[in-house]
């Protein structure tokens, strides 16, 4: 959450600092600064909104300035709403800095600070260390030293780039359960928050260690530890990133994403799938396979995905799978046990809940199993076994192609898995593995063509402030990932619900012409799904029915029927999923959304 950039080099640095900027959008948006050296000081703009406002400021009042050094920020509002005075970079006396992170004891350090005659701008808790800084600079004049002495006062997550005054054409940085790097390139040097922020210029990077400080300069980058002893850290070399091909033809990010799925799902199963059969890393499959439960841990939408797993693995390997929510996880963990397994899955790979969910686990020496999309990531990085879905660059916010990458290798995994507990044959095994690697592509394909169908769906049933989803199982496991997908996008309040949960209370909100979406597969329990629609179309709903298989008595029900087509039934999700990002896509779009962009939220949650 939020962007961070530094930068310092033989080129001017404004528009390096805006282009670093606008490849870190995705972490946040609702205001954006840079602040520069300039022969007469320090000069900071910044502006309320997207980084298109601060472009404008800059345009007016400093379309001359030089500066080879500076740093800049995106926000995503966690102390103080978002506003040109809230907005980053903050200064304090001669410290000017921009902050990522949530600084826990904020309150107390502002008093103190406060006390000792600081005034404070700004509702941030980013404030703080700006004038904390300062104060321990004026103390001795040791940039490093101070920085060092602010960290100590500090609890939260922070990542921070900070310039001094009167050090000119130096950037110091340093973090704590927050990301931020630093790379030396032919272009210049950098920090950023993201290694995105640099790609097209360097393959290599260094992660400052938590306690350094990193000073940046045009020579090249110092690190300090806590004595203000010099550190080395090690370099990172990427060996594979994302590739962020743009949107192409698209008019969005989202809609080019949701039509790259087939792909994100052929590219994730070819790394798993040898001779027609799913094929993972033998240790990793017998650690799996003996678990006593295995717990999947996730947020947002990949916690969606991975309750589809769960219905995979149980199934196909009959290993009792619990999901958890990170946020909850880290805090209120279940009684799990030593021989349990844990599988953290993640696009990002940089969430804060779930990174520090792994971190907990990590430090029992229990076994964990990161499920990431993004090489290198945090989450990457620490698990003690990493499987990577290949959906590429997701760059909307609203995630889909992640979503049915996940699903996809879950699926695989969940066949590897039931091969080696005995419950899959090897020829079920290859048949099933066919149907997703090939049949499920061609089904997708078959509802991307349909896009103009169901934005006509959505006009017709998108009307109401709220709308209710419906499902038994994995159908419910589906319809809450197609509820949370309606509501980011499209700010209707929606919900999903077991569908013979919805008596037992929410019925009470279904009137005339609420739109409620009932998701059914499988035979087992159409009727009982049917039922709970005509419950609520007695009640005058306006019920759209999604299925495998169009029954009369879903006709009969429903106001209308959708219809996908699946190579087969318990791969239904990974191809209906798709109807429901495009029925979420053109409703937000009909409501004049901001697609790629949803109000309030983020693409990379690295504050809890
Ligand atoms: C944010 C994003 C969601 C995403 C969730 C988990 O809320 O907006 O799209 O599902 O974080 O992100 P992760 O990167 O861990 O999958």
């Amino acid at each position: 959450m939020c962007g961070i950039i530094g930068y310092c080099g033989g080129n001017p640095a404004i528009p390096r600092l805006l282009n670093g900027l606008k490849k870190l959008e995705y972490r946040g948006y609702d205001s954006a600064g840079i602040a520069f050296f300039t022969e007469s000081g320090i000069v900071t703009v910044k502006a309320e909104g997207r980084i298109a406002n601060t472009e404008a400021l800059l345009r007016g009042d400093y379309e001359n300035a030089v500066s080879v050094c500076g740093i800049g920020h995106t926000r995503w509002a966690t102390t103080g709403r978002p506003s040109d005075f809230n907005a980053h970079p903050h200064r304090s006396g001669a410290v000017t800095i921009v902050h990522n992170g949530i600084i826990e004891n904020y309150k107390e350090l502002k008093a103190e600070c406060e006390a000792a005659g600081t005034v404070f701008r700004s509702q941030t808790d980013s404030e703080v260390i700006a004038a904390l800084a300062d104060g321990y600079y004026r103390e001795n004049a040791d940039p490093v030293a101070a920085l060092q002495k602010v960290m100590e006062r500090l609890k939260g997550s922070y990542a921070v780039t900070a310039l001094f005054e009167d050090r000119t054409n130096t950037v110091y940085g340093f973090r704590r359960d927050s990301p931020l790097i630093a790379a030396e390139t032919p272009d210049g040097n950098y920090f950023a928050s993201d290694y995105i922020a640099v790609k097209h210029l360097t393959d290599t990077y260094f992660l400052p260690e938590e306690g350094v400080v990193a000073e940046l300069t045009a020579r090249g980058i110092r690190y300090f530890g806590p004595q203000g002893e010099q550190r080395a850290p090690a370099p990172v070399t990427v060996t594979e990133s994302n590739r962020d091909d743009g949107k192409g033809d698209f008019p969005h990010y989202m809609l080019k994403e949701i039509f790259d799925i087939p792909e994100a799902i052929r590219n994730t199963c070819r790394d798993h799938v040898l001779e027609g059969l799913p094929s993972f890393d033998d240790g990793l499959l017998q650690r799996l396979s003996a678990a006593g439960r295995i717990y999947i841990v996730a947020c947002g939408t990949a916690l969606n995905a991975g309750k589809l797993g769960k219905g995979y693995i149980e199934r196909l390997a009959g290993i009792p799978v619990s999901c958890e929510t990170a946020s909850e996880f880290r805090y209120f963990p279940p009684l799990y046990g030593k021989n349990d397994c844990f599988v953290f899955i993640s696009q990002s790979g940089e969430t804060a809940d779930t990174a520090a969910s792994m971190r907990m686990i990590n430090a029992q020496g229990l076994y964990t199993v990161a499920l990431v999309n993004t090489p290198n990531s945090t989450i990457a990085r620490e698990a003690a076994d990493v499987l990577y879905t290949r959906a590429g660059v997701e760059t909307a916010v609203a995630s889909t192609k992640a979503y049915n990458a996940q699903g996809a290798l879950l699926f695989l995994l969940a066949l590897a898995l039931g091969m080696k507990t005995g419950r899959v044959s090897a020829a079920d095994a290859a048949r099933k593995t066919g149907e997703l690697t090939d049949g499920v592509p061609a089904a997708v394909r078959k509802v991307l063509t349909e896009s103009a169908r169901i934005r006509e769906l959505s006009h017709r049933f998108c009307t109401a402030p709220s709308c209710f989803f419906l499902g038994r199982g994995p159908d419910f496991f589906l319809a809450e990932e197609s509820s949370l997908k309606l509501k980011e996008i499209s700010y209707i309040h929606c919900e999903a619900y077991a569908a013979g949960e919805l008596k037992h209370g929410t019925i009470a909100l279904i009137e005339k012409d609420v739109p409620v979406i009932a998701v059914i597969s499988g035979e087992t329990i159409r009727a009982k799904t049917i039922n709970n629609a005509a419950e609520v179309k007695a009640r005058s709903a306006k019920v759209l029915i999604v299925t495998d298989r169009a029954v009369p008595e879903e006709r009969e029900t429903a106001d209308a029927v959708f219809t996908v087509d699946c190579p087969a039934e318990e791969l239904f999700h990974l191809c209906a999923a798709v109807f429901f990002q495009l029925f979420a896509y053109h409703t937000a779009l009909l409501r004049g959304c901001d697609v790629d962009k949803p109000r309030n939220l983020a693409k990379s949650v690295t504050v809890e």
